[in-house]
């Protein structure tokens, strides 16, 4: 391997040669590759996916989910079913005028489909289906003149189905079933092919094809007007600033690219096909960086272990990367977050904002205890929590958490949230509060993991766009609109996460999508029936009406939609400890 690790201070000429080829290549993404990097810009979080496309490349034809024309190199298909990806669908898509297959299907994508898909005039099938698309069906989807399969089943689409898709004459496959489509089916060109198989389950179609009488007599539906421009204002906005941050991740990288120290360049070229080694990572000059002796081994020892990890010490991945279960020859574990780089080179600021975080330490707060800054990628490592994730507690496993054992989780997330907003010098905005991260000791004690990291990925892809960090459910509104991340929008996500927590529901659980919202609007529906307790889990034992209340109080407070309406952790934490009778078995809390 000696010679990935080769550095800048090679022969001079070499080295210039080599930034030239890094820039020309910076330079030579094609237009198919801008678009997919903006189609990446919008989307919020995924399942790590999307790491791998790389704006250095000079077509995006080997990125993961991608297929190209052979000869021309242009973009005929994408395909990234079932990667958690979250996010509005970037209007930009419909330049990719060659695109034959389009499949996002069950993911978590929302606002309107882009009226721009039209554009992709050589579409052969499309499948939206299983994501959260609202607003309407755009009338244009009928000029895709060779279409054969139409599925967007499954999301929230409303309105009436455009009479332009009748125009779809290769159409073999179609289904709208189970939205919130209303009106007369159009008995018109192709759509009388179709039968209720394609359009069960949606608010009120009728037609000859559910063999339903229209009262109006009509057989056309009125073509979609109204809520959709208030919509597509939205999406023109948010392109706006999409186009403003590709450019700057493109300036952003070919400043990269002339700092790269081009023994990284190599290797990466070469292993390019294989990011799931990690023993690239640390091969070639990576080192470990340890806080205040929390690591009592040395670098040698560790790096022997990373090169040792592979798939089988997976335990989980998420947005921002793959976190691997470490465990040392003295019996010790930790969890190692590998977290890939989306540019290269030595980066002071990430250094100096994990210096701040591993200094942070408190019982309620996942202890971070060193890292290692390879070439490719940043290792994070952690303490390792047999418990598993809050999420996993609540929806994967069989046996149900006791009423207490929640009171005392939501307690301990309460505290470890509030010391990070109050207590840590500089303040600390968790960004990212949702039942993933909040681990579960062998206790099932509370510990809040990832603080600060959403912040740190952020500045890494670029240092002027504010990416939504976290996941959609736990969003405040005001984040949504402005990116913009400050103590109270962690609380409303807290107060989401107390709501997870009593109702043993997913904030975007399907039947709260079937009714029309989400848990938050759940609970305000419940609160104006004065039916606020229903929201509780059923399968919840030990339930106490007392602290019921209190509870909901609390979380009825933090989701208000108004910022400075919602109180502090600090104050929620007062709240919290003064309706709680700790049992005498109980821990005392004790926020220090
Ligand atoms: N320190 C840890 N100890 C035990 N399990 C962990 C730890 N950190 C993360 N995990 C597991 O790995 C999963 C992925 O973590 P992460 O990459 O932070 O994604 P996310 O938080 O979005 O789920 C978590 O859901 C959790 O189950
Ligand atoms: C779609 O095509 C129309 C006309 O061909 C063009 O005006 C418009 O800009 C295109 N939109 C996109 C997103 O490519
Ligand atoms: C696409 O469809 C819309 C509405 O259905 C129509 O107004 C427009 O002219 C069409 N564009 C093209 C390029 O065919
Ligand atoms: C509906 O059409 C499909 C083919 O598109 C066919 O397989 C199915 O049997 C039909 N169902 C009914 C109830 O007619
Ligand atoms: C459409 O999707 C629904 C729900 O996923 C399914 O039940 C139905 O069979 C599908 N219809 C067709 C024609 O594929
Ligand atoms: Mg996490």
């Amino acid at each position: 391997m000696g010679i990935f690790s080769m550095n800048c201070r090679g022969p001079l000429l070499l080295y210039i040669l080599l930034v030239s080829i890094v820039m020309s290549n910076t330079r030579a993404l094609s237009p198919d590759g801008e678009v997919l990097i903006s189609f990446r810009t919008t989307i919020l979080s995924s399942d790590g996916v999307l790491l791998q496309w790389r704006p250095e490349d000079p077509d995006p034809c080997a990125w993961k989910g991608v297929k190209c024309d052979p000869k021309t190199k242009r973009v005929i298909s994408l395909s990234l079913p079932y990667h958690k990806l979250i996010g509005p669908l970037s209007p930009d898509i419909g330049k990719l005028e060659h695109l034959q297959f389009l499949a996002l299907h069950n993911n978590n994508f929302y606002g309107t489909i882009p009226p721009e898909l039209g554009n992709c005039s050589e579409l052969r099938a499309l499948h939206l289906q299983a994501n959260y698309f609202s607003g309407f069906i755009p009338s244009e989807l009928g000029n895709l003149s060779v279409l054969e399969t139409l599925d967007i089943s499954g999301n929230t689409l409303s309105g009436s189905i455009p009479l332009s898709l009748g125009k779809l004459y290769k159409l073999s496959t179609l289904n709208v079933s189970t939205n919130f489509l209303h009106g007369p089916i159009p008995y018109d060109g192709v759509l009388v092919n179709f039968n209720e198989t394609s359009f069960v389950g949606n608010s009120d179609l009728c037609g000859k094809q559910v063999n339903k009488r229209c009262n109006d007599g009509g057989g056309s539906a009125s073509d979609s007007q109204g809520p959709i421009s208030e919509n597509q204002g939205g999406n023109k906005k948010n392109s706006g600033r999409l186009l403003i941050s590709t450019s700057a991740t493109v300036g952003a990288l070919l400043l990269v690219a002339l700092m790269c120290f081009w023994g990284c360049f190599l290797y990466k070229k070469l292993g390019k096909n294989d990011v799931k080694s990690l023993a690239m990572d640390v091969s070639g000059g990576a080192s470990i960086v340890m806080f205040h002796g929390d690591l009592p081994y040395s670098s040698k020892d560790i790096i022997k272990k990373l090169e040792a990890l592979n798939e089988e010490h997976i335990i989980g991945s998420g947005g921002f990367g793959t976190v691997y279960r470490l465990a040392m020859d003295d019996g010790c574990v930790f969890a190692l977050k590998r977290i890939l780089k989306m540019n290269d080179g030595f980066d002071r600021f990430f250094e100096r904002e994990l210096e701040i975080l591993g200094s942070i330490k408190h019982r309620y707060l996942v202890n971070l205890r060193g890292y290692c800054n390879s070439s490719t990628s940043k290792l994070l490592i952690y303490d390792f929590l047999p418990g598993g994730s809050l999420d996993e507690a609540l929806h994967e496993r069989s046996e149900q958490l006791h009423w207490d054992k929640r009171l005392n989780i939501i307690m301990g997330a309460a505290k470890g949230l509030a010391y990070l907003h109050h207590d840590c010098s500089p303040r600390i905005v968790h960004r990212d509060i949702k039942s993933s991260n909040i681990l579960l000791d062998g206790n099932l004690e509370a510990r809040v993991s990832d603080f600060g990291l959403a912040k740190l990925l952020e500045d890494e892809k670029s240092h002027i766009t504010t990416i939504v960090a976290g996941t959609f459910g736990y969003l405040a509104p005001e984040y949504m609109q402005s990116g913009r991340a400050t103590e109270k929008t962690d609380v409303y996500s807290f107060g989401v996460l107390v709501l997870e927590i009593l109702s043993g529901k997913r904030p975007t659980d399907a039947s709260f999508i079937e009714k029309g919202f989400n848990i938050v609007g759940w609970l305000n529906y419940l609160v104006t029936e004065n039916r606020q307790r229903e929201i509780v889990d059923p399968h919840c034992e030990g339930v106490q009406p007392e602290s019921l209340d209190a509870l909901l109080s609390v979380a009825i407070q933090c989701v208000l939609s108004g910022p400075e309406d919602r109180p502090t952790m600090h104050r929620v934490v007062q709240i919290l400890e003064s309706v709680m009778t700790p049992c005498p078995s109980d821990f005392s809390y004790d926020s220090s």
